[in-house]
């Protein structure tokens, strides 16, 4: 097995030991295959698209999607949990929201900071926990989202923090959140609505929330608006990055990529591709009707397996290109596709340029995260080659 193929697996292993070989031997057993108590796994980029497209029979808002676990805590109406007209109305309101030009904007304001002090740590030698500065990176990007401005390094982290206590009380099988988990989910996202609303209401049109206010969304549309984008736009993003550069390093591609700025994107596409940030898609049947051989009814629970469909293309390859219908599959597809997409796409681009400038990079130590839903590293040190180290001594990479 490659070096790049063992830490991948080692990643998903350390957060999912016994569902991720469950879900890799799905992939063996066919395109769809019903597994008892769990629901109808698909495997194949072609059915998954036809049923992420289909809103007519698979939805977000029944029994045993994901809107079921959210809808207590963000409330009946945040996208992700909405189907049909109303939903359709509402993504029309917010498709100006996160262009790729305002996104490249915010980006390049609100991590020139954290950005700067990322690329002189590497040139002065030090060995950086990629990890932790995502962690300040993304926490700083999602507050100027919300509405918090010129935040320092702590409240980045602390922001970070609260969305992670959140995404780590879901489990593979968390059906809703209850007790203890749902108390804290509620407060944190009130504290996170309260912010948000302050922002919308004075209505600056340079802000996420002032651009909501503009779009002519209520406050209480915006208000969770800003909670689905704390929730669904942080650890997706901070999670990434370090797949990124390690991959690239364990293949032995981070040089050319470093070397050639248009090799960027496919490099993103296809780590993306190998690392599906959200391996798996939540749909519920509405009505009767077939995925591939597989008859479905009410009550069935779909579960797109996104990793399982973009493995299916083979390993890690620079130069391999996609087919039309894995294209972004692991940002979904159709009415739901993700609407941070533009966001994610250049917080992924300004932050893999600067650690691309500072190649050749050593990945000198690596742990995987224990029991997280987003497969992750739980620290991923490194160390440019350009810099001149002031100390210390480097461990050999593995
Ligand atoms: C690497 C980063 C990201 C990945 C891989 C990702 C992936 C996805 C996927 C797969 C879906 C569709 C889920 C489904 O159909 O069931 C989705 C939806 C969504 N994403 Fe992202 N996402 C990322 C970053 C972001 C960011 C940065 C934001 C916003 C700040 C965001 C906001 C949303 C929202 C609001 C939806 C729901 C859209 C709807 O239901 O209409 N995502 N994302």
């Amino acid at each position: 097995m490659s070096t790049a193929r063992r830490h991948e697996r080692g990643l998903h292993l350390a957060a999912h030991p016994f569902a991720y070989p469950l879900m890799r031997g799905l992939a063996r057993l066919g395109p769809v295959v019903r597994v008892p108590g769990l629901g109808v796994a698909v495997n194949d980029p072609h059915l998954a698209r036809a049923v992420l497209l289909d809103g007519e029979h698979f939805r977000k808002d029944g029994p045993g999607s994901s809107g079921d676990l959210w809808t207590p805590i963000l409330g009946p109406s945040v996208l992700l949990n909405m189907e049909g007209e109303p939903h359709r109305e509402l993504r029309r309101r917010l498709a100006s929201l996160f262009t790729p030009d305002y996104t490249r904007r915010l980006c390049a304001q609100v991590l020139a900071e954290p950005l700067h002090d990322l690329s002189m740590r590497l040139a002065r030698g030090e060995t950086v926990d990629l990890v932790d500065r995502m962690r300040i990176l993304t926490g700083a990007a999602i507050c100027s989202v919300i509405g918090l401005r010129d935040v320092d390094e702590h409240r980045a982290r602390e922001l970070f923090e609260d969305g992670e206590r959140i995404v780590s009380s879901v489990k593979l099988t968390t059906r809703q959140l209850t007790g203890r988990r749902l108390r804290t989910a509620r407060e944190v996202l009130d504290r996170i609505g309260e912010i948000a609303a302050t922002a919308y209401r004075a209505g600056d049109e340079t802000t996420v929330m002032g651009r909501m206010r503009r779009l002519g969304l209520s406050e209480p549309e915006a208000r969770g608006a800003a909670a689905a984008f704390f929730l669904t736009g942080t650890e997706t993003v901070a999670t990434f990055l370090p797949r990124f550069i390690a991959l690239l390093h364990d293949t032995g591609t981070l040089a050319r990529v470093a070397a050639d700025p248009a090799l960027l994107d496919p490099a993103i596409d296809e780590t993306m591709r190998i690392t599906t940030p959200t391996p798996v898609m939540l749909r519920s049947v509405a009505a009767p009707t077939a995925i591939g051989p597989v008859a479905v009814h009410p009550g069935d629970r779909i579960l797109i397996v996104t990793h399982n469909c973009a493995r299916a293309h083979g390993p890690f390859d620079l130069d391999l290109p996609h087919p039309p219908v894995l294209h972004r599959l692991w940002f979904g597809a159709g009415p739901h596709f993700c609407l941070g997409y533009p966001l994610a796409m250049a917080e992924i681009r300004t932050i893999a340029q600067t650690l691309l400038a500072a190649a050749p990079l050593q990945v000198v130590r690596r742990r995987y995260a224990r029991g997280v839903l987003i497969p992750t590293y739980r620290t991923l040190e490194i160390v440019s080659d350009l810099a001149v180290p002031t100390g210390g001594s480097r461990l050999p990479g593995r």
